[in-house]
């Protein structure tokens, strides 16, 4: 193979660009070449997400656009991350890529693309206890936050999500090696860390030093972490309600490097959906985690993750939704409309019964209700004097710094002096739902 430039694509979430990076890792030692610009790349990798049919809608749309691109060129394809399998038949029977690697095996994607050079097929069997806790993650972007997870899969099975089928059994990475490599992260400049795991709270490291057992859970881990590391902002995400403990939540509220939000996904306010869904919660037991978290962290931020219009979803139980959400009133949250993914429990076994129209209806009403409690939780803020970490100058005005409170709320404010990375104390004069507007503090 003559030319061996790369270059990725990403779809997903936060989990894929933690990914990104430890791909972009494994090829360049493997002699390969990141590269830039799509146009001089000879292999393209499309990091997918297969969470909602919308995802997997704008992947194959890439993908018809890259058709041209694959036959004039001859581009090697490669669809790595989140996919589903019949996702995968599909592209296979339409020709689309070239090879698929699951979040178990990125260390075989060179070996795949030398195949797909030689028009082989190459098979494999996925490593299961797979972590990459030995590669240090190449960060190809010069920003000064980043992504890290340190948990691999899902073993929560929540009915309509197909997360299980694609990152497989649940796995926590070795808490030195990720203590190093935060340490790493910060010696190249990072200034913030977001761990993460689709159950980041269950995080679990079984260790035995001479016969006896060391057993490293989250809260004992972030403890941990945040000695470790004084100097640097950690967050995590995404908490489960279900395995969320009060052993954490003080953690938190003792490290100051410890950023104070918590993103909290409760997806319905009703019992019987919660229970359809195989959520392991009820809806008083949520509310009551949300008063433990207020106790015990007052200036807690809480966002969270809803889906309207599941199976079997009435008017009732949306008014539940929105009763919660107006018991809360969270701080922000993302908000999806249903879509039933192949494989996963409710798609075989349930009927998605909620016609579209109303779906949408549902879903704009809490959207809108989430407008109106951002904005009165950012009026909470107004003269507050907060500290802001400098990502850099405002997408609108670039007289303007752009940064995050420990909320995780997003602070603009006229750029004075300082630079990105630093620590800038900023008072609050002013909001939108979305940002809040600040002046620099003398
Ligand atoms: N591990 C996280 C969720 C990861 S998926 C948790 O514990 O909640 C991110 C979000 O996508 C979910 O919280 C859910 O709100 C949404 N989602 C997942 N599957 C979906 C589907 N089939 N239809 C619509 N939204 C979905
Ligand atoms: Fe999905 Fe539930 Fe796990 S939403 S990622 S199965 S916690």
């Amino acid at each position: 193979m003559k030319n061996k430039n790369f270059y990725i694509e990403n779809y997903g979430c936060q989990m894929n660009i933690s990914d990104s990076n430890i791909i972009t890792s494994i090829l360049l030692k493997n002699g390969f070449f990141l590269s830039e610009n799509l146009k001089k790349a000879n292999i393209i990798l499309l990091n997918a997400c297969s969470i909602r049919e919308k995802a997997e809608l704008t992947l194959k749309k890439r993908l018809e656009q890259l058709k041209f691109l694959k036959k004039k060129k001859k581009i090697c394809v490669g669809i790595i991350g989140c996919f589903s399998k019949q996702i995968k038949n599909f592209l296979l029977q339409e020709k689309m890529a070239d090879f698929f690697v699951n979040p178990d095996s990125y260390r075989e994607i060179p070996n795949f693309i030398y195949y797909s050079t030689i028009g082989k097929q190459y098979f494999h069997v996925a490593k299961k206890n797979e972590t990459y806790a030995d590669i240090s993650s190449i960060q190809n972007n010069k920003k000064i936050t980043t992504f890290l997870s340190i948990t691999i899969g899902c073993n929560n099975m929540c009915t309509f999500c197909i997360v299980p089928f694609t990152r497989g059994r649940e796995r926590s990475r070795d808490p030195y090696s990720i203590i190093k490599e935060c340490k790493r992260l910060y010696k190249n400049g990072y200034k913030e860390i977001t761990l993460l795991g689709q159950n980041v709270d269950s995080y679990l490291w079984i260790d035995t030093i001479q016969n006896k057992k060391n057993i490293v859970n989250f809260s004992k881990f972030l403890d941990l972490l945040a000695k470790e590391i004084p100097y640097m902002r950690i967050r995590f995400s995404t908490s489960n309600p279900h395995d969320m403990s009060n052993q954490v939540l003080k953690v938190i509220s003792k490290h100051k490097n410890i950023c104070k939000h918590i993103h909290l996904p409760v997806q319905s306010g009703s019992n019987k959906i919660l229970k359809l869904m195989n959520r392991k919660y009820t809806r008083e037991k949520y509310l009551f985690l949300v008063k433990q978290i207020r106790n015990i962290i007052p200036e807690c931020s809480i966002s969270h993750d809803i889906i309207t219009g599941f199976c079997n979803e009435n008017e009732r139980d949306h008014q539940d939704t929105i009763s919660l959400m107006n018991e809360i009133k969270y701080n922000y949250g993302y908000m999806f409309s249903y879509s039933p993914r192949p494989g996963t429990y409710a798609y075989r076994k349930l009927k998605d019964d909620v016609p579209k129209d109303i779906k949408k209806r549902r879903l704009k009403e809490i959207i809108d209700l989430q407008i109106k409690h951002s904005f009165y939780r950012m009026q909470e803020h107004l003269g507050n004097i907060e500290e802001v970490l400098i990502e850099g100058e405002s997408k609108k005005n670039n007289q303007y710094w752009y940064g995050r409170n420990t909320q995780n709320l997003i602070v603009v404010f006229p750029k004075k002096s300082l630079n990105i990375g630093d620590l800038a104390h900023v008072e609050i004069i002013d909001m939108t739902s979305a940002t809040l507007i600040g002046k620099l503090c003398k």
